[in-house]
């Protein structure tokens, strides 16, 4: 294993200098895609919302630079005009407060933060469906829209907040909600060959599954990458949690499928089965994900299996920095090029993502060393 240290810190010093001079830009606000070099801004309802702040914390973590964790706080402060909005939040409130409030309680313990995330996981385990044993995704999306038996890939990232409360109340019905949701995206999510669902539904009132849907990947059997690296990061950290040899293995089972797909630079095209004929741009943003998972993997697994996955994440995440960093481009809010959101809409394709800036930073501090995840 090569010594990864001096790219990562002048990586690091790279963001640093980046976002010292975008966060002046930016501010208190969520970003999420960036249009012709400027983060286009969402309201604090939309699922982004935690990113710009939780690697806003990262960096504080990593600098000790005060500006950047006045600007997280100030963000977890809006996102409180969203807590008792129930038409608008969905279940990636995981994704939301875990970055902004479980972080802010992890590192400076503020009993604020935490008051936050706990009320915040409660509305959380109030999505949970106990026939079908899945957490409800989204609300309807238009007048007549029924969707109260989806379920998708993602909220094994939104699991999290339901561990970490129960940890923190010692309340154990955040977890056994978890564990649910967990055992139900091995049954019915992660295929044999090791890609996976974005969607699959089920009949909210029976909890039989009904099918499955492409979503954001191109078809129902696609194989979505950004999917795959939820997959790969969420099951990981489902094993963590429960300790459970069958997350484990399918973490690695969609590890192996991701890492056999990836084209030659090692960064991902937004779908890995795709006819011929469909554009195949990258998604950046999938990489960055996966990288985080693949390196936490290689810290569960045995030392001899450990620098497949390790060299894997490597490999990603110093491509995205090499190749799709935008270092030199101060007209340039995003940290990282070629990310794909939604294909399938037509939305936000071959640009910088907030979630690919902000797991690529992440995948870049825990290369430096052992941290505690905000996860
Ligand atoms: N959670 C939606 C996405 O990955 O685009």
């Amino acid at each position: 294993m090569t010594n990864h240290v001096d790219w990562v810190e002048e990586a690091l010093q790279k963001v640093y200098t980046k976002i010292s001079r975008t966060s002046k830009k930016i501010g208190a606000n969520f970003p999420h895609a960036s249009v012709d070099g400027t983060y286009q801004l969402e309201p604090p309802h939309w699922w982004t919302a935690g990113f710009w702040p939780g690697l806003l914390w990262h960096m504080y973590r990593e600098t000790g630079d005060e500006t950047l964790k006045a600007i997280a706080e100030q963000c977890e402060v809006r996102l409180d005009t969203v807590i008792t909005d129930y038409y608008k939040l969905d279940h990636d409130m995981g994704f939301m407060w875990t970055l902004t409030s479980v972080a802010h309680y992890k590192l400076t313990g503020d009993e604020e933060a935490k008051r936050r995330a706990l009320l915040v996981a409660n509305l959380l385990l109030g999505r949970f469906n106990c026939k079908g044993n899945y957490i409800r995704a989204w609300n309807p999306w238009f007048e007549g829209d029924e969707n109260s038996g989806w379920a998708i890939i993602d909220c094994v990232m939104n699991l999290p907040l339901l561990f970490w409360a129960s940890k923190e109340t010692g309340d154990p019905r955040f977890r056994h909600a978890a564990e649910r949701h967990g055992e139900t995206v091995l049954a019915h999510f992660i295929r044999k060959d090791g890609s996976v669902h974005h969607i699959v539904t089920f009949d909210a009132e029976t909890g039989e599954k009904v099918g499955a849907i492409g979503g954001q990947g191109f078809a129902p059997d696609s194989a979505w990458s950004r999917g795959a690296g939820w997959a790969i990061y969420g099951l990981a950290l489902l094993y963590h949690y429960t300790e459970k040899d069958a997350y484990l293995q399918a973490a690695k089972s969609v590890a192996h499928f991701f890492i056999a797909n990836l084209p030659e630079d090692f960064v991902p095209y937004w779908d890995f089965r795709l006819p011929e004929g469909v554009k195949n741009d990258r998604d950046s943003s999938a990489g960055a994900i996966a990288a985080c998972g693949l390196l936490f993997i290689s810290t569960l697994v045995p030392r001899t299996e450990a620098d497949i996955y390790k060299q894997a994440g490597v490999n990603i995440l110093r491509s995205l920095y090499e190749r799709y960093g935008t270092w030199e481009d101060d007209g340039q809010d995003g940290l990282i090029l070629h990310g794909t959101s939604h294909y399938p809409e037509g939305k936000n394709i071959d640009v910088p993502l907030i979630y690919g800036d902000y797991f690529f930073v992440e995948g870049l501090t825990s290369l430096k060393g052992e941290r505690e995840r905000f996860w």
